[in-house]
C-alpha cells in the first residue's frame, strides 16, 4: 500500500514536473515531491536524521505508535513544556544576551512562552540542528517543535501540525549588482541553501545544483565573500540577513515560490497538547499579538 502510494507519488511528480518548476514551497509542491524528497534525505548523509527518517518511512505505522507512547505528558506534569528549536533563524529564533526564554529570543520564542504560561507551565528550549528536530520530537526528547517550520505533506506524515501562525515564502538573496531577477536566472549560477530547509527542496525540485550549509549565516557569508551567487531562504530571515550585511538585496519570484505556512509540530496523536497550543495560537492571531510580535522583531536592530 505504501509502495503503491510511493509509485503514484513518483508518477505524479514526474507528470507534474513542469508545474513543480513554477510552484515551489507550500503543500501544493510538497504533494508531488514526497518521493523525491525522501530519496534525497537518504542521499545527503545527514547523520542521525537519515537513518531514523529512513526507518520511519518503512515502518510508518509502528513508528507512529511508539511516538504516541513516548513520554509527551511527563514534562508537562512537571510543569515544563519543552520546545525544540534551531536558534539560527532570525527573527523567529536566535541567541541573544537577554532572550524571552533564557538566551533564546525571537517571534517563536515569545509565542512558546505565551503558550506555556497561558496553560500554567513554564517554557524550556532545547536548541539543536534543524534536521534533528522532528526525530527528537518523535523520540519524546521534546514536547513540541517551534522553529519557523513550514508545514509540508512529507512532514505531516511524521508529526501533527498546529494551526499555522505565519505565512512566508522563499526568496533569493543576491549581491546588489546581481543580474538575477527571477528564479530561472539561477540556472547557471552557484546557489547556496541551508540543509533541510524548504529552500533546499525548492532548488532541488527546480533541478538546479546547489551547495547546502548548516546555517543561514554560513550561506550568506559565502555570498558576501563572492563564493556563491544566490542564497534561497525564507523571506523574513532573508530580510534580517540583508539588513545585517551591506551590499545585498532580495529578489522575489512569486511565480516560482509559493507561500509557505509556519506551524508548531507535536507528536502524532498528541491531541491534548495540540488543542492547548491551538487555543493559544488562535487567540493570539485573533487579538493581533502575533502580527505585532512579527512587526516588532522584524523592525528591531539585529540582536
Ligand atoms: N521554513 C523553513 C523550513 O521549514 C526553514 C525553517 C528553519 N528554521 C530554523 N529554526 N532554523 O524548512
Amino acid at each position: 500500500m505504501k509502495k503503491a502510494t510511493k509509485v503514484l507519488a513518483l508518477l505524479l511528480s514526474m507528470a507534474m514536473l513542469t508545474s513543480v518548476l513554477t510552484a515551489c514551497g507550500g503543500d501544493a509542491a510538497a504533494e508531488t515531491t514526497d518521493a523525491t524528497e525522501t530519496t534525497e534525505a537518504a542521499d545527503t548523509g545527514a547523520e542521525t536524521a537519515d537513518t531514523t527518517a529512513a526507518a520511519d518511512t518503512e515502518t510508518e505505522a509502528p513508528a507512529a505508535d511508539e511516538a504516541a507512547e513516548a513520554p509527551a505528558a511527563v514534562t508537562a506534569q512537571e510543569g515544563v513544556l519543552t520546545f525544540g528549536t534551531n536558534a539560527e533563524f532570525p527573527p523567529f529564533e536566535f541567541v541573544a544576551a537577554n532572550g524571552v526564554i533564557d538566551q533564546y529570543d525571537g517571534i517563536d520564542m515569545a509565542i512558546a512562552k505565551q503558550i506555556a504560561e497561558e496553560n500554567g507551565m513554564t517554557a524550556a528550549i532545547e536548541n539543536m540542528e534543524f534536521d534533528s528536530l522532528l526525530i527528537a520530537l518523535q523520540n519524546g526528547q521534546i514536547d513540541a517543535v517551534i522553529a519557523g517550520m513550514t508545514v509540508t505533506d512529507e512532514r505531516k506524515e511524521a508529526v501533527d501540525f498546529s494551526t499555522p501562525y505565519y505565512t512566508a515564502t522563499q526568496v533569493m538573496i543576491v549581491k546588489e549588482d546581481s543580474d538575477i531577477a527571477k528564479a530561472s536566472d539561477m540556472a547557471d549560477k552557484k546557489i547556496c541553501v541551508v540543509q533541510g530547509y524548504t529552500g533546499e527542496t525548492c532548488v532541488s525540485d527546480m533541478g538546479y545544483d546547489y551547495e547546502a550549509f548548516k546555517k543561514g549565516t554560513e550561506a550568506v557569508l559565502e555570498l558576501v565573500n563572492g563564493k556563491c551567487d544566490v542564497v534561497v531562504i525564507d523571506s523574513a530571515t532573508a530580510q534580517k540577513y540583508v539588513s545585517d550585511n551591506e551590499g545585498l538585496k532580495i529578489v522575489e519570484d512569486p511565480e516560482a515560490f509559493d507561500s509557505e505556512e509556519y506551524a508548531i509540530a507535536v507528536q502524532k496523536g498528541n491531541t491534548e497538547l495540540l488543542d492547548m497550543i491551538n487555543s493559544t495560537i488562535e487567540a493570539k492571531l485573533a487579538d493581533s499579538t502575533i502580527s505585532e510580535l512579527s512587526a516588532q522583531y522584524l523592525d528591531a536592530d539585529s540582536e
